[in-house]
């Protein structure tokens, strides 16, 4: 009878057949289970996939819904429902580089400005937001359901808090530099981007910022943009831009993307989640991401900007307990996971799989680190620190000058004859 009761509330009438069909041939326990999954995963891909004004396919199997900038999952919030939307920041950092004269300057060392590559197929209309589709098999690669979207739990670097768990914990190695121990209230750097090596699908690599607020215990807040190549999120090896946010440490809350209800995505031009085009070649061509986060002291949201002038939206303020303030630490760098197949170290890439000695061309940058200060400006930040787990299998080193101010290479190959 409980199959039964479970039928009547179907909408997918092939899936009630093949379940009948699977009950009379005495399947009912593993057949109740199956269809119980189809529903969630079917369910889950209507909350994410909003109705579109138009749909683009792009030349790397995605598409890219154009969905009414107030239908975005955003709003399925309960605290969004009655939320007016800011289609401008009321604030913006002004800081050392002026982007717009760099993009036009050839001598920017030989490094490109880049975009996306859905950009081939077409463009998203003013007052739509262009979102990647998630498909069933997104989410079917995921532990489960309600796991899809979210990061593994633990997975920034605590480089001030030596724990003896640290190297073990989940298999995260990172290579960063970072502030801390004022108040931050937003950070912004120009980024290298490549298509690192993933040795395995449930690992992954990635080059970031962090914006962190409280303790690294339970309760941590993080903003997080970057870019990232992860297998299991999207089903294969190209570089896509992301964002994540938590406001408790990667249990319960947050997302990548607009994976779930938070961020409040504005700009019609850039889709979160989809791949940046084209990367950078070793001894090649040179190409990087420009991403700064702030604070609006007015409204106090988080704003994102995505190269000289995307402003790509804004985590509302009541997502977070901390950073509903400020952050106290900001981290710029590189994470990879190590699975450590067959009892040895991954061989999973870093950056561009090259050490920091090798320098430009060769291994992967940060450039022009900034920090937002407690007067709202954009100012180099005040004694760097750097770190990583293990340098024979991934490193960073720092630096500073008048052309990149304050810089750093990091990144490696992993597996080596240093590093098993
Ligand atoms: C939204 O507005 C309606 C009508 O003004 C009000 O009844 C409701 O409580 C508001 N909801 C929220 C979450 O603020
Ligand atoms: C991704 O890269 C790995 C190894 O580098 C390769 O084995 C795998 O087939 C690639 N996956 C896709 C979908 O291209």
């Amino acid at each position: 009878m409980g199959m039964v009761a479970r039928a009547s509330v179907l909408t997918e009438a092939a899936v009630v057949l093949i379940c009948f069909g699977l009950w009379f041939a005495g399947a009912l326990p593993a057949a109740a289970g199956e269809l119980e999954q189809r529903l969630s995963v079917g369910k889950h891909l209507r909350r994410l996939n909003k109705p579109s004004v138009k749909s683009i396919q792009s030349s790397d199997g995605d598409i890219i819904d154009c969905v009414k900038i107030a239908d975005q999952p955003a709003f399925d919030h309960p605290f969004l429902k009655n939320h007016t939307i800011q289609l401008r920041p009321a604030f913006h950092p002004e800081g050392l580089y002026d982007e717009r004269k760099v993009a036009s300057d050839q001598s920017n060392n030989g490094a490109h400005s880049i975009a996306q590559l859905w950009h081939q197929s077409g463009r998203c209309p003013k007052g739509t937001v262009p979102i990647r589709r998630t498909r069933r098999e997104d989410i079917l690669r995921a532990s489960s359901v309600k796991r899809y979207g979210k990061k593994k739990q633990r997975s920034v670097p605590r480089p001030f808090l030596a724990e003896p768990d640290f190297i073990s914990e989940g298999g995260h190695q990172h290579a960063i530099a970072y502030v801390n121990g004022d108040k931050y209230y937003g950070a912004k750097a120009i980024i290298n981007v490549w298509e690192p090596n993933i040795q395995l699908p449930n690992e992954f690599s990635l080059s970031q910022l962090w914006i962190l607020g409280g303790s690294f215990g339970e309760d941590l807040n993080s903003i997080e943009a970057g870019w990232l190549v992860s297998p299991e999120l999207y089903g294969d090896n190209n570089t896509r831009l992301f964002i994540y946010w938590t406001s408790d440490s990667y249990q319960a809350t947050g997302c990548y993307n607009l994976l779930c209800s938070g961020f409040i995505q504005i700009s019609s031009e850039i889709a979160m989640g989809a791949s940046i085009y084209p990367v950078s070649e070793y001894s090649g061509s040179q190409y990087d991401i420009s991403i700064l986060v702030w604070k609006d002291p007015k409204e106090g949201n988080w704003w994102m900007q995505f190269g000289s002038d995307n402003i790509m939206g804004y985590w509302p303020s009541f997502l977070f307990s901390y950073l509903s303030d400020s952050a106290s630490t900001v981290e710029w760098g590189g994470e990879v996971i190590n699975s450590e197949p067959d009892g040895r170290h991954t061989a999973t890439h870093m950056g561009s799989g090259h050490f920091p000695e090798e320098g430009f061309g060769k291994a992967s940058y940060f450039k022009k680190l900034q920090i937002v200060d407690a007067s709202n400006n954009l100012s180099p930040p005040r004694s760097i620190s750097t770190f990583t787990e293990q340098s024979n299998c991934y490193d960073v080193q720092y630096d500073s000058n008048g052309d990149w101010g304050s810089y750093f290479y990091f990144g490696g190959p992993g597996r080596n004859p240093n590093c098993q």
